[in-house]
């Protein structure tokens, strides 16, 4: 099989970047991550990646200043010389300039923890609690011009508790990604993924088919008077 190369861009913890790089272990996985890139020096991921013998670089977007097509520029030419053909973006802090997306418009996929179109931007889990909502998720989307728009791969939906934080619903919601992010990578890469219009349909899955009810209808507590 002929794997295809991916290249991950993280400025922090890089959990997701880790889920990646687990499945790409799996033999039959369609991809393997050929390079991650940091553009934050102090990234706890970069140790991660690392620990799984995985190339690392760092493009510190600093020394750059404002201008983000410089930064993108040094970007590039560390993408082009792995022979990158798909970028992931897993916790990337950097805005990317229309002429950066549009040049890897349909093979870069980004996550973001919620079910876009709610949410977008940061504090995704405090907007999530402010407006009430009983169910939240993630949503792994190819990446458009506008921060958290475009097509969207895969979703998974997770319940909101009652007592949650945004920390709590983090952690809930994280655990999701983890599963979305290797599958939607994996769907990619398969060639799976037909854009039709806005929306992505995935050729050869069988549709899901689970409702998640919140509060759930079975089980209740005894009423309190
Ligand atoms: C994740 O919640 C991701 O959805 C968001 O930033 C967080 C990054 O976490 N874009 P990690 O660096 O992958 O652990």
């Amino acid at each position: 099989m002929i794997k295809k190369r991916v290249g991950v861009l993280i400025s922090g913890r890089g959990s997701n970047m880790e889920s990646l790089l687990e499945a790409a272990k799996e033999r039959s996985y369609p991809a393997e991550i050929v390079i991650v890139v940091s553009n934050n020096p102090e990234a706890p991921g970069l140790a991660r990646a690392e620990a799984h013998a995985i190339p690392t670089a760092v493009i510190d977007h600093r020394p750059h200043g404002k201008d983000r097509a410089a930064f993108e520029r040094a970007l590039e030419a560390v993408l082009e010389e792995h022979r990158v053909e798909l970028v992931c973006l897993a916790g990337f802090m950097r805005l990317l300039t229309r002429d950066f997306v549009l040049q890897w418009q349909g093979r870069m996929l980004n996550i973001h923890p919620a079910l876009l179109p709610s949410f977008p931007g940061l504090d995704a889990h405090g907007q999530a609690l402010k407006a009430g909502v009983k169910i939240s998720g993630a949503t792994v989307h190819f990446v458009a011009p506008e921060a958290d728009t475009g097509p969207i791969v895969a979703q998974a939906a997770v319940p909101v508790h009652d007592d949650d934080t945004p920390e709590t619903l983090a952690t809930r919601v994280l655990e999701v990604e983890h599963r979305i992010y290797p599958l939607a990578l994996r769907l990619l890469a398969e060639g799976r993924v037909k854009l039709i219009g806005n929306r992505c349909h995935v050729a050869g899955i069988y549709p899901a088919a689970d409702a998640l009810v919140v509060p759930r209808e079975a089980h209740l507590a005894p009423q309190v008077k």
